[in-house]
């Protein structure tokens, strides 16, 4: 019997069973304490400034965590402008809204593969390799300083290794600067620019992707090596619900072993990219909510000194990234109406058994 017919037989059968399982009673509100609360180490989410115009959202995120990183306004593509200009009214919000109320402020990110501003294309190219360096010196410089002493950390580099774990990216920004100096260099002007932000190199798929996980710590190596002043490593954890377990903690436990601050910076766990198996909800919710108990644990069980912050990639179902992917998906802890879900109570769980 060929394996397609296999895996369809494999997924009726599943499905035969789940529908004949007793109706899941409805469930009782679940009641947990601030998350901030209860965690040994900062909680954070991402925000976007519009959404502190929502004062019900705005005073959920207040009570839930004590950190807070732009989803996309402190990065290139919104901060700089075509001719050259930096633009800073959102991220200035969600500073002051930070100081406000007493959150750590996180810089999300400096040099990402994935952004190529034409002010920058412009200037490839031998004739212009000074002229490449020195805007980039300044957008580096201009950024970080702005923030100096109201910033706790930065992703300096984000998403460096190649989707299949075998190398670093090419980017604009190695074209311009060179493969490992462009990202030394970027550590330097930061740390120069905030001697007191922590610097942190950031990447995804660590969990499920060893070989990924195994490219990014050599990238960490050679850039301590090139003398870069880089404190910290960062796994985003956008992971799907059918993560083998184990595959979290195998991730923090490899990014703990340099000694440098670890943290998990922009976790979710997707019910909707799990394929084929998106009909088993009830299955998927629960291995969802033990996927966010493993990360507590996981960096919980590091030493003190290195656990640097839980960041969800937002706290509500409807503002997650993922649902402009599918509609139905919710990867986070609160659902839309910023009620807690099981796997709120699961991280809760996992943090104070
Ligand atoms: O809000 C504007 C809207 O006014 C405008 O009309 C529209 C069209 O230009 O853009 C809207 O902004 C978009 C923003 O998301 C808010 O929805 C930006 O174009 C879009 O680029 C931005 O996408 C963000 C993406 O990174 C790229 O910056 C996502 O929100 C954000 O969740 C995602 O986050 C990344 C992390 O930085 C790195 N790790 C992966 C993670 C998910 O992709």
């Amino acid at each position: 019997m060929s394996s397609g017919v296999v895996r369809r037989a494999f997924i009726a059968a599943s499905l035969s069973l789940a529908a004949c399982a007793p109706k899941a009673r409805s469930q009782a509100p679940i009641a947990i304490p601030p998350l901030k609360s209860f965690a040994p180490f900062p909680v954070g989410t991402c925000i976007q400034a519009a959404q502190l115009d929502d004062p019900a959202f705005a005073a959920l995120v207040a009570a839930q965590v004590s950190q807070l990183t732009p989803e996309w306004e402190l990065k290139m593509e919104y901060v700089l402008q075509k001719d050259g200009g930096y633009r800073f009214d959102a991220p200035d919000r969600i500073a002051a809204f930070c100081a406000d109320h007493g959150l750590r402020f996180f810089g999300h990110t400096l040099v990402w593969y994935y952004e190529k501003p034409e002010f920058f294309q412009q200037r490839l190219g031998e004739a212009y390799r000074s002229a490449f360096r020195d805007a980039y010196a300044a957008y580096i410089t201009a950024v970080v300083g702005r923030y100096k002493g109201r910033i706790c950390a930065w992703d300096v580099v984000n998403e460096q290794i190649t989707d299949d774990g075998a190398d670093w990216r090419d980017s604009l920004w190695s074209q311009g600067l060179g493969r490992l100096e462009h990202m030394r260099f970027a550590y330097e002007l930061a740390h120069a620019a905030d001697p007191g932000a922590v610097l942190f190199l950031n990447d995804y798929n660590l969990e499920s992707n060893p070989k990924k996980r195994g490219t990014f710590m050599g990238l960490a190596e050679a850039l301590l090596k090139a003398g870069a002043p880089l404190m910290g490593l960062g796994t985003q954890t956008h992971v799907n619900a059918d993560l083998a377990p184990g595959a979290i903690t195998a991730a923090v436990k490899d990014l703990a072993s340099l000694g440098l601050k670890v943290r998990i910076s922009e976790m979710d766990v997707s019910l909707a990219r799990v394929p084929g198996l998106a009909n088993l909800r009830a299955d998927l919710q629960r291995r969802q909510a033990a996927l966010f108990a493993e990360a507590a644990e996981a960096l919980a069980g590091l030493p003190a000194h290195q656990r640097f912050d839980f960041t969800f990639w937002g706290l509500e179902d409807s503002q997650s990234w993922l649902r402009r992917e599918n509609a139905a998906d919710s990867p986070l802890l609160f659902d839309d109406a910023g009620r807690p879900k099981p796997a709120a109570a699961a991280w809760e769980r996992a943090l104070r058994p």
